[in-house]
């Protein structure tokens, strides 16, 4: 039978709750999924492509059914080069459509093979993003119900 194979790509700098509910509910309708970290070096991160796998390895390292990587150049590209014929990507609220609908269409005429697939996340969070929980960790705010135990204490360790 063939393995039911999605790349889950995004900056996740750091990865959140939200991320992780998303690859949750994935893993329910995947064999498999391979979280892809883009490198962008034109992009301000905060944390570097490989903090940011080591953070996603240490979550998911007890989980064969989730590989961790990173990607440069074209999404489906790499799609087709990993062997996944789905994108599996988050869709939070309608202020993230938009930006969601013109990627799937691009990616789409690049590649009509490769499918993209969106899952809601749990409504608890629909508001979470990576950069809203740099901005509360970077005030001292309290993060931990927003991004798992080892995630926030890269948080401190970077921002403290
Ligand atoms: O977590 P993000 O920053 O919203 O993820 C965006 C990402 C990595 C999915 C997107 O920037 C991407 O796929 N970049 C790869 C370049 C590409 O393939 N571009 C053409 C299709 S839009």
């Amino acid at each position: 039978m063939n393995e039911k194979k999605a790349i889950y790509p995004g900056s996740f700098d750091p990865p959140t709750n939200g991320h992780l509910d998303i690859i949750d509910r994935g893993l329910t309708v995947f064999d498999a999924i391979i979280v892809s970290v883009i490198v962008n070096p034109s992009k301000d991160a905060l944390f570097s492509v490989k903090e940011r796998k080591e953070m996603l390895c240490d979550i998911y390292s007890s989980n064969p059914r989730v590989e961790i990587d990173s990607f440069e150049g074209l999404l489906v590209e790499y799609a087709s080069k990993k062997g996944a014929n789905t994108i599996l990507r988050g869709l939070r609220a309608v202020s993230d459509f938009e930006y969601e609908f013109q990627m799937a269409l691009m990616n789409r005429k690049l590649n009509p093979e490769i499918k993209s697939v969106y899952l809601m996340p749990s409504p608890e969070f629909t508001f979470l993003s990576s950069s809203i929980v740099k901005e509360v960790s970077s005030l001292r705010g309290d993060v931990s119900t927003l991004v798992p135990v080892s995630v926030e204490k890269q948080l401190k360790k970077k921002l403290l």
